[in-house]
């Protein structure tokens, strides 16, 4: 009898192997009808070692609502829980780290000569209203972004889960619609300023001489500097990225699948963590890292002294292009204001 009871298992191990071995991948072709996750003798894990998925079957027409399980989608959610916390933290509370102590060392970089009280236009309207409504854009789409990967963990404790559903459903409408002027703002940028963000040999100079952030050095430059270059560059890269993998997002499985959208998720995640720490120190130079830099994009006007401490070649060139066009009114040096 326990021989029979042995021979008997025997034989149905047997078969359960050639079962694993032979059907299985079969069963991985025909999913879904292979596979039950509601079986209780199968864990998570096994199904999710043995196939690439876990799916049942539906009745509504959108097939891929029917996947109920994914490794890679795993892989994203612990990207997304974790890893992308961990790069925003670091990028974020680093640069801000930063910027502090680099303020308390060497404090806001003056006028060394002094205001002239004479003042030359750096920045039409056309071009403030630009660069304004690029950066008001972009301000709250940080927050309203921040609030998806950070709002749980830290807003929610805060807030009653009501005030933090009311609050991330109007942050999460800023995000998308906000999206459209961005958008719009990068690529005029783009235009605009293209032209004085070539890269050039001056640059190099300049970067060799830490921009005469540090001293009292005052390197030469054009229109832009090495440093205000990188920043253009940066909002023309990571804007660009970050609008394509954003519209991947807000318009999904147009033409993608999850994988792509999967990485459209991590790409626009890690974008926006590193330009939001590049757009503080571009923040912090443009207001209490510089004297003189906000009026330029504010009233669009700098003192002449400004000028030539900090772009010492565009204050010439533009000298020379007024003295040679008599059409053009004489620099809006204006008594000081
Ligand atoms: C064209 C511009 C943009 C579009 C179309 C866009 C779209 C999106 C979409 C659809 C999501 C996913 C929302 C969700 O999961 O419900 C998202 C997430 C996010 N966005 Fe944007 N976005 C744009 C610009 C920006 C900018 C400029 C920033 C910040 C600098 C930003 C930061 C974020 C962050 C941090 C997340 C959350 C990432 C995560 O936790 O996985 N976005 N965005």
């Amino acid at each position: 009898m326990t021989t029979g009871v042995a021979k008997l298992r025997n034989v149905v191990g047997a078969l359960v192997l050639l079962a694993v071995t032979v059907v299985s991948p079969l069963a991985m072709a025909q999913q879904p009808k292979s596979v039950d996750p509601t079986a209780s003798a199968v864990s998570e894990q096994q199904l999710l070692q043995q196939f690439k998925t876990i799916q049942g079957r539906g009745s509504i027409p959108d097939t891929k609502s029917y996947t109920i399980e994914q490794p890679a989608g795993r892989d994203w959610r612990h990207f997304h829980e974790v890893t992308l916390r961990v790069i925003g933290g670091v990028a974020i509370l680093g640069m801000l780290g930063l910027l502090v102590v680099f303020y308390l060392w060497r404090g806001m970089v003056r006028i060394e000569s002094g205001r002239s009280g004479r003042t030359i236009v750096r920045f039409n309207a056309a071009e403030r209203f630009v660069h304004w409504m690029t950066a008001t854009s972009f301000v709250i789409l940080a927050l309203s972004g921040l609030n998806i990967t950070f709002g749980r963990p830290l807003l929610l404790p805060l807030m009653s889960p009501a005030a933090f559903t009311a609050w991330s459903e109007w942050a999460k409408y800023a995000h998308n619609y906000l999206s459209f002027p961005f958008t719009l703002g990068v690529i005029l940028i783009f235009l605009m300023w293209i032209a004085g963000n070539i890269p050039n040999r001056i640059d190099l100079e300049w970067l060799k001489r830490g921009g005469g952030m540090v001293g009292h050095d005052h390197p030469p430059a054009y229109r832009f500097n090495a440093g205000q270059k990188l920043i253009y560059w940066v909002v023309v890269l990571g804007g660009g990225a970050i609008a394509v993998s954003g519209y991947v997002l807000i318009f999904p499985f147009y033409g993608t699948a999850i994988e792509t959208m999967q990485n459209a998720s991590i790409i626009h995640g890690v974008v926006a963590m590193l330009f939001i720490a590049a757009m503080l120190g571009h923040i912090y130079i443009g207001t209490i890292g510089m004297e003189g830099a906000f009026e330029a994009m504010c009233r669009g006007t700098v003192d002449i002294n400004w000028a030539r401490e900090h772009h010492s070649l565009w204050l010439e060139e533009e000298g020379a292009r007024r003295r040679t066009d008599s059409s053009q009114p004489q620099p809006t040096a204006a008594p000081g204001e």
